[in-house]
């Protein structure tokens, strides 16, 4: 935060007016309830999040910290480990933690290997981990924050993880092989069997990142639709993350890193003997865990239960399958490649794909701009079940009147993503989006 004129308040403000100014702040925000967006939220309607809440402030104030000192916490974590584990194929040996979110699952996850090559093979002073370039920019701050070097390979034409160039990639120092259950961007499941092959080939770590189909995957399976083994069934898989505050409808703060086998995890572990305040030792990155988000991770699986996430998941997949083809049946849009699950993204040869979003966000959609090739991000929940004709209504009027040039949202982002496209130096980008990011943070 910067400097500012907002100082803690000389006298206390009434419960009621806080509360009723916090909520009037909530006006201009995402409208997620109505389906309004298309990530970052995954509503499952009034009654789950209303249980949900009771949960979560039941155990607000517990701390993750000492699970020796919140034994209800404790079960609460070792079974969402468990629970998850199970889903994925884990077996007996399988062990993990609850972590806040799916970049410290990731982070936790590069730690694992990276202090795990560091005892066993310290011939190697300079690890790598292998990237699909559609692999989450959370390895790259795991590989920044504990410098291990990240080696980016390309996807193939389906955006999937082209294996070639993964076993091109594989050096003496590589320590781990990275694929995606979906990766974000396209929503497609990396050849997790091949990339697993290699590794357990060459002894080395396979992670899959499902934070995003770690909850639904297993279900959409279940429901007849077509998944190829990502998970702890594929051998040669040696973690995965999945969150349970994405598709397990959680609360926020809630996520799992999961490994085959319980000697990995000791990676994990950070211990500090000498501290005077007495012997610190800790699961994961972060300090104070918040009960809560723990807790309310526990309660949503149990409540939800397995005939809650295939009801929930049937309904995402038709309603997925419904924006798809809505999509595709607009005269120039295409989703690209294909989605193997919820999350997809669509562009057009024939318009510029940025204008269009500027001209879903007059009509109060927020569609997130993607690049490489440029497109639209969707990201699909029960929220958008009863707008999805609307959504497609709108986008094909606003698609018509962008290939005809009649929308040209003035202050949209179309010119901003333009430009960046070209922009061949990132350094450039870079710069711009620092300061972007120093204005967000600063008090308004
Ligand atoms: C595939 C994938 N991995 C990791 C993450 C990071 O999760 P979080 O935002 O909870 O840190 C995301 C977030 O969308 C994701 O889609």
């Amino acid at each position: 935060m910067s400097v500012s004129t907002v100082k803690l308040p000389a006298g206390g403000t009434p419960a009621e007016q806080v509360l009723r100014q916090m909520g009037d702040l909530r006006v201009h925000d995402a409208n997620w309830r109505e389906g309004r967006t298309w990530s970052l939220v995954y509503y499952p309607g009034e009654e789950i999040y209303d249980f949900l809440k009771k949960a979560y402030t039941m155990f607000m104030s517990e701390n993750g910290l000492n699970l020796a000192a919140f034994p209800s916490l404790r079960k609460f974590e070792t079974e969402v480990v468990a629970m998850t584990a199970d889903m994925l194929g884990g077996g007996p040996e399988a062990a993990g933690t609850m972590t806040s979110c799916g970049t410290e699952s990731i982070i936790m996850a590069v730690k694992t290997y990276r202090d795990k090559a560091r005892a066993e093979r310290p011939e190697i002073t300079r690890p790598e981990m292998i990237l699909p370039e559609t692999a989450h920019p959370a390895f790259e701050k795991a590989a920044h924050y504990l410098d291990v070097r990240p080696v980016r390979i390309p996807v193939g034409p389906d955006f999937r993880a082209d294996v070639g160039a993964v076993r091109k990639a594989i050096s003496e120092n590589t320590i781990l092989i990275v694929g995606s259950a979906p990766a974000y961007p396209h929503g497609v499941i990396d050849p997790i069997g091949d990339l697993a092959a290699l590794a357990a080939e060459r002894g080395i770590g396979c992670h899959v990142d499902s934070c995003l189909g770690g909850f639904l995957l297993p279900f959409i399976r279940k429901l007849g639709y077509p998944v190829p083994d990502f998970d702890f069934r594929v051998p040669g898989v040696t973690s995965i993350s999945a969150d349970v505050h994405k598709y397990g409808f959680a609360a926020k703060g809630a996520s799992t890193i999961i490994y085959r086998d319980k000697s990995l995890r000791l990676h994990q572990f950070y211990i500090y003997t000498e501290w005077s305040g007495g012997i610190y030792a800790h699961p994961t990155m972060t300090g104070t865990r918040p009960g809560g988000a723990i807790a309310a991770a526990w309660a949503i699986m149990n409540h939800l239960g397995e005939e809650g996430y295939l009801r929930l998941a049937d309904n995402i997949m038709k309603t997925s399958k419904k924006l798809m083809e809505g999509i595709n049946s607009i005269p120039g849009l295409y989703i690209l490649g294909r989605p193997d699950m919820s999350v997809f993204a669509f562009t057009s040869d024939t318009m510029d794909i940025y204008a269009l979003g500027d001209a879903m966000d007059a009509r109060g959609w927020h569609l997130d701009r993607q690049q490489r090739p440029p497109c639209l991000h969707m990201m699909v929940t029960p929220a958008h079940e009863k707008i999805a004709d609307q959504f497609i209504s709108d986008l094909g009027e606003c698609a018509l009147a962008v290939a005809e040039k009649k929308s040209a949202a003035p202050g949209g982002t179309a010119a901003m993503y333009g430009m960046m496209g070209t922009l061949p130096d990132r350094g450039v980008i870079k710069d711009f989006v620092l300061n972007f990011m120093d204005d967000l943070m600063s008090v308004k």
